[in-house]
């Protein structure tokens, strides 16, 4: 799809070509772009503040039959999300004018303010983005996404530049695998569909699958996986995806394990404890955490990660019916530890803990990161853009704290202290799901999960805000997100 192009620019044709502007500082050599911006400014309608468009029509010096300025604002300013958005805002002007293909111009490297690679994965990574439309379910499909996007720099004579375009434009396919999954409506993703659906994408990959149905998590003792999925007429099960490198040259050190555990809820009812009418159908995205596990596991496969990689997806419909879990009702999990269910509602942590634990045992991984949509606890405290990451492991934290601020998949540290977990007594069971008191759900939340986690490098991260927008942003429609995927994969960079 994304194409590095180059040579005499007056003379490439195309229905529109892309030229992003700042505000205070000419970022291209080139006299014929430099001298198409300063008409552009001429105009006197636009100024390249930040979030500024202008289109020309047919201008003599190019054969292009539209150009497109794009705001960047202030040269300082800059940074990768800048360039995504502006990618992302080009593209989907172009989509709206039924043009098929386009070329946006990168600005040159030596007039970057930061780190030059990081804004050309940004610019890339915003194309591929933007370029993906959810219409398998209308019947008039008013626009497509372009067929190529070209980036044109005159520094690319070769052809090359430091930053694959293909490698991002593969982790870019993951992120839209996985808004696809979350976009598909519960009708169609119920656990049996959903479980086949990771399946088929993962059999043309160098993955190994297993899949525990319901009599595997019966013999494994998996209480909390089969309590949540009770109540529904589809089975529950947890699918692993198990990745390995092949036998490489450097197979001299020991490869290292990594366990991703995605919270698979492929409808939230809450259950008997059911929720209020508000927002339930969008309760369809609660198996975000899943499918980006699932599609960061097949980014991985792509890419020929150097890394063991173990996805544990446990999959359940949560649903109110004759079978279905009751409050007051005490599970035994895959730990040997029972659990009280205070409320039904609190279904996410239940499955979660199963894998968790089950990774421990079977993988021994040197490092585990679960996904999920845990909370609205954790939506209120940071608001629908940013993930709450709970890890007692620093090192990893940062990891993906920085991951987040490079991938704009932003995720904020929040504490585990030690003396919340009195809140979580039962009575009568080792440990309840829920506290009874309102406030600091999200971080109640987190230690409950971490009472059946036993390695230290362990991190939680609750996607429950952005893993859905209700609103499109510059690059990614209304729905789901894909958030976790490009975080995942700057993360295991770095284990
Ligand atoms: N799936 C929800 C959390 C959620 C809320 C995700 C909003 C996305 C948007 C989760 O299973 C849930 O229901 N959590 C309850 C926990 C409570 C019962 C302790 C919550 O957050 O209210
Ligand atoms: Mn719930
Ligand atoms: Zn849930």
């Amino acid at each position: 799809m994304i194409k590095m192009i180059s040579g005499d620019l007056a003379k490439l044709d195309t229905p529109c070509l892309v030229i992003p502007v700042s505000e205070n500082k000419n970022l291209f050599h080139d006299p014929l772009i430099s001298g198409l911006i300063q008409k552009a400014i001429n105009s006197i309608d636009f100024k390249a503040k930040s979030g500024e468009e202008i289109f020309f029509y047919d201008m003599p010096e190019v054969k292009a039959k539209r150009t497109l300025f794009i705001g960047l604002g202030k040269f300082e300013k800059i940074n990768g999300e800048t360039l995504r958005a502006a990618a992302g805002k080009s593209i989907k002007r172009c989509i709206k004018r039924n043009i098929s293909t386009m070329i946006f111009c990168v600005p040159d490297e030596g007039e970057m303010p930061g780190d030059s690679r990081d804004m050309l994965e940004g610019l890339m990574e915003g194309a591929c983005l933007s370029n993906y439309i959810f219409d398998q379910y209308k019947k008039d499909k008013k626009h497509k996404p372009l067929k190529q996007i070209a980036l044109y720099s005159h520094a690319h004579k070769d052809g090359k530049s430091h930053v694959p375009a293909s490698s991002v434009e593969t982790v870019c396919r993951g992120t839209i695998l996985a808004r696809e999954w979350v976009n598909l409506p519960p009708n169609d993703k119920r656990p049996e569909q959903f479980v086949q659906s990771i399946r088929r994408k993962a059999e043309n990959e160098n993955i190994r699958i297993s899949i525990l149905d319901e009599k595997a998590l019966k013999k494994h003792k998996m209480g909390g996986i089969l309590a949540v999925g009770s109540g529904s007429r589809s089975r529950p099960s947890m699918i692993i995806l198990d990745y390995s490198p092949k036998k490489s040259v450097k197979s001299k050190t020991k490869i290292k394990t990594v366990a991703l555990v995605g919270k698979g809820v492929t409808f939230d009812s809450g259950g008997i404890n059911l929720k209020p009418s508000d927002g339930l159908a969008d309760m369809k995205m609660d198996m975000s955490g899943a499918a980006a596990v699932a599609a960061a596991l097949i980014t991985i496969s792509r890419l020929k990660i150097g890394l063991r990689v173990v996805g544990l997806i446990p999959i359940v419909e949560n649903m109110p019916s004759g079978d279905a879990a009751r409050p007051g009702d005490i599970i035994t999990t895959f730990s040997g530890k029972t659990v009280e269910i205070g409320n039904t509602d609190a279904e996410g942590r239940l499955i979660l803990i199963d894998a968790m634990s089950y990774a421990e045992k079977v993988y021994k991984p040197d490092a585990m990161i679960d996904l999920a949509t845990l909370t609205g606890a954790c939506v209120v405290a940071l608001g629908e853009k940013i993930a709450g990451v709970f890890s007692r492991n620093r090192e990893l934290a940062d990891h993906i704290i920085d991951s987040g601020e490079k991938t704009h998949e932003r995720c904020w540290m929040m504490p585990m202290p030690e003396d919340y977990k009195e809140m979580l007594k039962s009575d009568f069971a080792d440990i309840k799901n829920i506290t009874g008191v309102r406030w600091g759900g999200a971080i109640t939340a987190a230690l409950f999960l971490s009472e059946f986690v036993q390695t230290d490098r362990w991190a939680h991260i609750d996607i429950a805000g952005p893993a859905y927008a209700k609103k499109e942003t510059d690059y990614c429609a209304a729905g789901g997100t894909g958030f976790g995927v490009r975080l995942v994969m700057d993360v295991i960079k770095k284990i």
